[in-house]
């Protein structure tokens, strides 16, 4: 059978009909062919970082393996693990969550994945500011919810208020999704906000589900977490996840913290499913968290230093305007000025001639949202993020 054939069939369920195929595969599809033909490509695609996972959680992993560490544990992580977690968290934002309040799963997308399953309900509505991490739509969509975007403020580097969310906010609204920093605009919220926001949902009975997937990216000066907001705890849940912070992407570690009944619930789902997240990954994931965090700050200052040189670079660009991305490692510029010439009009339009004749990769914000803008990671060398500038220069140069 063809894939257009079980595409068109109808024994598949109408949920696995509901949700699309993440929009970054797309272009990292095309890309790969070029790159098998021989192109010699820039790729500001990629969402993860560039570094290796540290030697000292390489070690770890490496000693649970030879210390026979290799069998089941408890399907939320062992408890070293929820402890590490909520040890590192008070630690950094005087959180206060307890071992019963911790579960961990495989990446911060199964712990968000878990959280929607358990929340929403067939009708229930998710706020979800533009713009938005492509997988949100689509876990909330696979649960029967319905995602209610709200546009947020790009002139205030896509800035999310009180009074945005509150215009939202329906009876049938059960779940705030906010992500700072966020993906693909790297926008930080405020202290002030975050709070409000905070405050708003607890007051109208609204679960908030706060993805801090890159929460220590954050190149304020002061990371902020929605855990270190008091009061508010009984409507929220928290998704952390150790692959951006310590560059672990493919080890698989996140977790949620969340209302002991919530977390029992999320337990409860995922030993249905894959049961507990890989024992070694667990042993190395205690030692990122508990062990000196020093390579976590050499990191943020590394892409502090790649910001400013993709920021800059893209601004000198004559029509291209950028917000300031204040976290994660994104820029989110606004390509609209171009359109209408050489036949673009969107910004699949540009991202697919920037791939085929500037030889860049980057994200078109469809995915994401929006479709003026275009993300383009700085997880990458200076010296690519140079070529890539460059590329990018001579490319809307000629139009
Ligand atoms: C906003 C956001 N949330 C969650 C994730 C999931 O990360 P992981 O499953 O690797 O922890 C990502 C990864 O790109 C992300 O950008």
């Amino acid at each position: 059978m063809t894939v257009a054939e079980v595409q068109r069939s109808s024994f598949l369920t109408r949920r696995i009909e509901r949700i699309e195929v993440s929009a970054t595969m797309a272009v990292a599809a095309d890309a790969e062919k070029l790159r098998a033909a021989g192109a010699d490509l820039v790729d500001l695609g990629p969402g993860e970082p560039h570094f290796p996972t540290p030697e000292h959680i390489k070690e770890a992993g490496i000693a649970a393996i030879r210390g026979n560490f290799t069998k089941y544990t408890a399907v939320g992580g062992t408890t070293e693990l929820r402890d590490a977690i909520v040890q590192r968290h008070a630690a950094d934002f005087g959180s206060g969550y307890t071992r019963d309040q911790c579960i961990a799963s495989v990446g911060g997308k199964h712990a968000l994945f878990n959280a929607v399953q358990v929340l929403v309900e067939h009708g229930d509505e998710v706020v979800i500011p533009v713009p938005y991490w492509v997988s949100f739509k689509d876990i909330v969509r696979y649960a029967g919810g319905e995602p209610v975007y709200v546009a947020t403020d790009e002139g205030r580097d896509f800035a999310l208020t009180t009074e945005m969310v509150e215009r939202a906010i329906t009876p049938r609204t059960k779940v705030i999704l906010l992500n700072s920093p966020n993906n693909p605009s790297g926008a930080v919220m405020t202290p002030a906000d975050l709070t409000a926001v905070l405050k708003l949902a607890h007051e109208r009975g609204i679960y908030v589900i706060s993805d801090e997937c890159y929460v220590y990216l954050n190149h304020t000066g002061h990371k902020l977490s929605a855990g270190c907001v008091h009061d508010v705890k009984d409507r929220l849940i928290i998704i952390g996840s150790l692959s951006k912070t310590y560059a672990m992407t493919g080890w698989r570690l996140g977790y949620a913290l969340a209302p002991a009944p919530i977390v029992s619930a999320m337990v409860k789902l995922q030993s249905q499913s894959t049961s507990n997240p890989t024992s070694i990954v667990q042993k190395a994931a205690v030692a990122a968290l508990s062990g000196s965090q020093d390579c976590v700050r050499k990191m943020l200052e590394g892409y502090i230093v790649l910001r400013d040189q993709l920021v800059a670079g893209l601004r000198a660009i004559p029509g291209i305007t950028c917000s300031a991305p204040n976290g994660a490692f994104y820029a989110y510029p606004n390509l609209s000025h171009y359109f209408g010439r050489g036949g673009m009009n969107c910004a699949s339009d540009v991202a697919r001639r920037l791939l085929h004749e500037a030889h860049v990769v980057v994200v078109p914000g469809e995915g994401f949202g929006t479709r003026e803008h275009v993300r383009i990671s700085y997880a990458t060398s200076q010296e690519t993020l140079a070529r890539g500038l460059q590329r990018m220069r001579e490319f809307f140069a000629a139009l």
